[in-house]
């Protein structure tokens, strides 16, 4: 399909644009209340994630209502172990659940590998957006790293400390190489069928890489998400994907090597710094600590003129928030940030 507004693509083959693209990260969600009203009529999460329809219409909601310049399909990273057998479930206050955790080499053995028939409501929301899209912006197809998806796995849940994950890391390596593994395997067929089914970039969303040590997140983290690059190369595609390793900055050069397209940054990094440790490979996204927002129009316009400058005038950055927006941010916020980006070159 022809897209009638390619700047994200653009950005990421560093091609020069007239402007940055932006596009923010979790921008279909509770801060908007048109996603509060279908969140309520769908009743649960997993309701609005695998009805399609459903799924179309919160994934549109920020396109509608803001230019941006890339829409991401509404769905969440823990789909995949939800597609296992392991029944995801939100409790409230209190983020994802399990009905157990992956604690043993039993549970481990136990776990399927599983094809992307067994998501087929995802590449059913995909396809329906992109129909719906009509060209206007391309749609981002995503998933979870392993690491990441792991330690909801093992931790059943979210966690500050990552003890069961870390433990097992540490204790069994074998093992959660084998659980890695069955992940990793599992989304590679997840990722190739969201690309068939339209979406015009992925990426992995790696948001607890930055828990790791160096050399732990290399052997644990990074090696399957070169993996995954790996496959989807090798299966004949060139679609761009977006590497998001939260909290990593020590190891942006070797994420540059692994025939990625663009790596998110969160705040914790200059971006002209990231371009001199990227050896200016790849395309850049971000940065702007999403606690902005929270600040007056006259701070978050000087919070934008500065990530823009700090990036400079070559092509490759493309806008983004170093992480997501939240539950209780002012959508008219995300409507200044997105001008300042949009008005300022
Ligand atoms: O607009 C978008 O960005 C697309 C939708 C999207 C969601 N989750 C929807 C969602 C994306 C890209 C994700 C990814 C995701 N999910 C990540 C990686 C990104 C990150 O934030 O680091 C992670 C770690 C998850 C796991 C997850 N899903 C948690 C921890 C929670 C609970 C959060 C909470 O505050 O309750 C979710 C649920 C979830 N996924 C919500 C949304 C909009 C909120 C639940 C709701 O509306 O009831």
């Amino acid at each position: 399909m022809q897209l009638k507004n390619d700047l994200l693509l653009r950005a990421l083959k560093k091609e020069a644009t007239p402007r940055r693209p932006i596009w923010v990260m979790r921008q279909a969600g509770r801060y908007l209340p048109e996603y509060r009203k279908v969140r309520a009529q769908a009743g649960d999460f997993m309701t609005l994630a695998s009805t399609p329809e459903m799924a179309c219409e919160v994934t549109l909601q920020p396109i509608r209502r803001y230019g941006l310049d890339a829409a991401i399909i509404f769905s969440d990273i823990l789909t995949i172990p939800d597609a296992m057998g392991m029944g995801l479930h939100f409790v409230t206050g209190e983020g994802p659940r399990f009905e157990y955790a992956i604690r043993s080499e039993k549970d481990v053995e136990q776990l399927p590998i599983v094809d992307a028939d067994a998501l087929s409501y995802v590449m059913d929301a995909i396809s329906l957006t992109v129909r719906e899209l009509d060209g206007a912006v391309p749609l981002i197809g995503f998933c979870g790293s392993p690491w990441t998806v792991m330690t909801y796995m093992v931790e059943n849940g979210s966690s500050k400390s990552f003890s069961h994950a870390k433990s097992m890391l540490f204790k069994s390596p074998q093992l959660a190489h084998r659980l890695l593994d069955k992940i990793t395997q599992s989304t590679i067929s997840y990722l190739l069928a969201q690309i068939n089914s339209g979406a015009s970039v992925i990426q992995i969303f790696d948001s607890w890489g930055g828990a790791l040590s160096p050399h732990v997140y290399k052997e644990f983290s990074l090696k399957y998400m070169q993996e995954i690059v790996t496959a989807i190369r090798a299966a004949g595609y060139d679609t761009p994907i977006i590497l998001f390793s939260k909290g990593v900055t020590h190891s942006l050069g070797e994420m540059a090597e692994t025939g990625c397209d663009g790596l998110g940054l969160d705040w914790t990094i200059r971006m002209q710094q990231a371009r001199q440790l990227t050896g200016n490979r790849v395309a850049l996204q971000g940065n702007m600590d999403p606690n902005v927002l929270y600040a007056d129009e006259a701070f978050i316009r000087k919070e934008v003129k500065r990530v823009l400058s700090d990036f400079g005038d070559a092509p490759g950055h493309i806008f983004n928030l170093g992480h997501g927006m939240q539950p209780d941010m002012d959508p008219e916020k995300l409507a200044i940030l997105i001008d300042a980006v949009q008005t300022a070159e």
